[in-house]
C-alpha cells in the first residue's frame, strides 16, 4: 500500500501514473469529408501529482494533472493537444477522467482500476446527455462535430503505458463516426 503514497497523499492506482511518458507507435484515425485519414503519430504524456481535494467535508479524491501533447510523424507538427485530470475517490474506488481538447469539448468520464496481475487497467466512459459522466461541446461543435461518446482504456504496467480511445461523432454525413487513438508508451 504504500508505494501508492506520495508526499502523504494515496493515489492508490494513479500513483504508477506519475511521471513523463513517450510513446512512438501511435495511430489516429480521424474523420474526413470524404474517407478516413490514418495519422501515425509519437507524443509526451506528463502525470504530475497534484495533491488531493475534499469535497463538502465528505468525498476526498486524490488528483493527478496531465498534458498530452501529439505530433503527427509525416511533419511533426503538433496536431493534438489535451489537458485534464485523473482523480480517485478511494471510498468508492472510482476513478475518473477529466479532458478539455481546445476544439471546444470538454468532458468527465467516470470507471474503474482493476488491478489484475502486475498491471492496472483504466477503463473510462462518457456519454453527451448522460447526468453523471457526461460531455459538453461549444455551439459550433454541437452542430457540425458533435462528440456524442468517449471510450478509454488505459493499461499501466510498470513502466510501459499503453491505451485505446474512441471518441464517437457525428461529423460531414458520418453518424457515429469511430475516432480512435492507440499508443504504447515508456516511462522516461
Ligand atoms: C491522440 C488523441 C487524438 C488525436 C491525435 C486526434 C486527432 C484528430 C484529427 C487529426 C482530427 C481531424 C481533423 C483535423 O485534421 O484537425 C480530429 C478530429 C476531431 N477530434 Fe480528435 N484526436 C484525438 C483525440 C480526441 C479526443 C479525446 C476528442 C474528444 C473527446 C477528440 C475530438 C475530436 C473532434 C470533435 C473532431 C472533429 C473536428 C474536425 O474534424 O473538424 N479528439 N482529431
Amino acid at each position: 500500500m504504500s508505494d501508492t503514497i506520495i508526499d502523504d497523499v494515496d493515489y492508490g492506482p494513479l500513483a504508477g501514473l506519475v511521471g513523463v511518458w513517450k510513446g512512438d507507435s501511435g495511430m489516429d484515425v480521424a474523420p474526413e469529408p470524404d474517407d478516413d485519414e490514418h495519422n501515425p503519430y509519437y507524443e509526451t504524456i506528463t502525470f504530475e501529482a497534484a495533491g488531493d481535494v475534499t469535497n463538502a467535508e465528505e468525498q476526498v479524491l486524490a488528483i493527478v494533472r496531465y498534458h498530452q501533447v501529439v505530433y503527427r510523424k509525416s511533419n511533426d507538427k503538433a496536431f493534438h493537444d489535451q489537458v485534464g485530470y485523473w482523480l480517485w475517490d478511494k471510498a468508492t474506488d472510482t476513478v475518473i477522467q477529466t479532458l478539455t481538447i481546445p476544439r471546444a469539448v470538454t468532458l468527465l468520464a467516470g470507471g474503474t482500476a482493476a488491478r489484475e496481475a502486475g498491471r492496472i487497467v483504466f477503463t473510462v466512459k462518457a456519454v453527451a446527455g448522460d447526468p453523471d459522466w457526461g460531455i459538453v461541446q461549444a455551439p459550433f461543435m454541437q452542430s457540425k462535430a458533435r462528440t456524442t461518446e468517449f471510450r478509454h482504456t488505459l493499461i499501466l504496467d510498470g513502466d510501459t503505458l499503453s491505451y485505446d480511445e474512441t471518441t464517437v461523432l457525428d461529423i460531414y454525413d458520418k453518424h457515429e463516426y469511430q475516432h480512435t487513438d492507440q499508443n504504447t508508451l515508456t516511462r522516461q
